[in-house]
């Protein structure tokens, strides 16, 4: 397997200390988790994706285990503006405050607390969330308006990307025009379960979103589309659980990944693939990155 070396140089933004960042949604809920993550060898954390008010979030069962994958429907909960308080020791650490709005105001409102963010991931995604996430990022004009205010606050702006559209390059686009720094691609695909004992949905939100190996595919045709659309770097995600599947991801165009489902299994999973992927005399990751594109 090709090897490569460590990043010499910050990654859309970014000053990483490896290619992989903890995926927003897993573990980064407090400053204690994502510092925790940070030590286990993640090279960037992605925070719990932060909105304008309080959510408690959707009534459960809200995390389903499934085939070679996971099902959630968490409902975003989160703190809203108490956040800013429980991030704050990790100033100068790179941290990338995910974060949500219903209009591109909120998502400014929201930006402009975050002062020691390392970048914004704009959660645009978000398939099973009433008035956010996918709901409005399906909307190439909304899209690009939310990244315009919020890159008025001077941090690398990255943009979560939804698989749930007939056409992700159009919205891959949108945010560049607005003046993304990167997208990141995907978050989870809209998916279901239903229990054949009780006759309903096994989710209390009835849908949710597939993480996990099952997705690996689909964020890899989705990162290797958007490379041949957009100039600004990408940031893979979905399903990766191995050094290879950094490298593959790579080869289709994405810059780096994040890591999210595959802690489920090891939250040591940072250290096993950084294990194998990196070496002195590896290559630089930038001659792989959209090698595989004819
Ligand atoms: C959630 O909190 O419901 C998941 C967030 C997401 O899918 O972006």
């Amino acid at each position: 397997m090709i090897q490569i070396k460590l990043p010499e140089e910050e990654i859309a933004g970014v000053p990483l200390k490896n290619h992989m960042l903890l995926a927003a949604g897993i573990l980064g809920t407090t400053g204690a988790s994502l510092k925790r993550m940070l030590a286990l060898g993640a090279g960037g954390v992605v925070t719990k994706s932060i909105g304008p008010n309080p959510i408690p979030g959707h009534h459960g069962p809200a995390l389903i285990p499934v085939d070679c994958g996971l099902i959630n429907a968490m409902g975003l909960p989160n703190p809203s503006k108490d956040f800013v308080e429980e991030i704050s020791p990790l100033k100068g650490e790179p941290v990338v405050v995910s974060i949500f709005g219903g209009t591109p105001a909120e998502f400014g409102e929201v930006a402009s607390w975050f002062s020691n963010a390392a970048a914004f991931e704009l959660n645009l995604s978000c398939p099973h969330a009433e008035g956010y996430g996918a709901a409005i990022g399906v909307d190439p004009r909304i899209v690009q308006e939310c990244t315009e205010i919020v890159k008025t606050y001077n941090k690398p702006v990255w943009v979560k990307l939804t698989p749930n559209v007939t056409d992700i390059k159009m919205i891959g686009k949108a945010a560049e025009k607005g003046g993304a720094d990167a997208l990141v691609a995907i978050n989870t695909v809209k998916a279901m379960r239903i229990s054949t004992e009780l006759c309903r949905p096994v989710l209390g939100n009835v849908f949710g979103g597939l993480s996990g190996k099952a997705v690996f595919p689909i964020a890899v045709r989705s990162v290797y589309d958007l490379y041949e659309a957009v100039g600004i770097p990408i940031i893979g995600c979905g399903g990766i659980t191995t050094a290879d599947n950094v490298v593959e991801m790579m080869m289709a165009g994405a810059s780096a990944v994040e890591i999210g489902s595959a802690i489920y299994d090891s939250v040591n999973v940072f250290s096993e693939i950084a294990a194998d992927l990196y070496a002195e005399d590896g290559i630089p990751a930038e001659e792989i990155v959209g090698c595989a594109h004819v």
